[in-house]
């Protein structure tokens, strides 16, 4: 995508990057995601290839679950990253990064992480967006819970991960 000039002379910041476990993607991740696709060109939703971690779904999975819940937001692309999320931003000539903060308990490992990025690399902006009180509890790992024990996820999560989470929870 070419960058356009804005009328200070330097690029405008139209790509924004969305990263994170997204293990599986949640309501609360997809109000996001819809949200930040209003804000930027191109939005790309970037998942973490964590080694050290063991994820439920691999990234191959959530990419795919990613991908299916976003088919109807032309300007949102899904990819994946492993070492640090400031090269993953510079390799896509993008310089925003997107969170969301659901409470005061995510504030300080988000303002930790956005200092961190911000002093590997000075023109990186981290913007954060208040997610929407409906979803203020939800996460990836109260998800799992629930479906683990067989509970419904349905309002929690989009069909297409329900139905994955069924599947996966079903394979033991
Ligand atoms: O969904 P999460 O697990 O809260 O997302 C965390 C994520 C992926 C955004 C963060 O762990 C990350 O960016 N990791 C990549 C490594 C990195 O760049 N570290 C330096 C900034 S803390």
């Amino acid at each position: 995508m070419a960058a356009t000039t804005s009328t200070t002379g330097s690029p405008a910041r139209r790509v924004a990057v969305y990263p994170g476990s997204f293990d599986p993607v949640t309501c609360g991740h997809l109000d996001i995601i819809r949200r930040a696709a209003k804000q930027y060109d191109h939005l790309i939703v970037a998942v973490l290839n964590n080694t050290s971690k063991k994820p439920l779904f691999s990234v191959d999975e959530r990419k795919q679950l990613l991908a299916d819940v976003t088919q109807d937001l032309p300007n949102v692309s899904i990819d994946s990253f492993r070492d640090l999320l400031v090269n993953f931003l510079k390799s896509k000539e993008a310089h925003v990064i997107v969170r969301g903060i659901r409470s005061v308990t995510d504030f300080e490992y988000e303002l930790q992480m956005a200092s961190t990025n911000h002093q590997l690399d000075g023109d990186i902006e981290t913007i954060f967006m208040m997610t929407n009180p409906k979803y203020s509890y939800l996460s990836s790992s109260i998800v799992k819970e629930i479906a683990m024990f067989h509970g419904n996820v349905q309002d929690l999560v989009p069909p297409e991960v329900q139905s994955a989470l069924i599947a996966k929870y079903s394979e033991a």
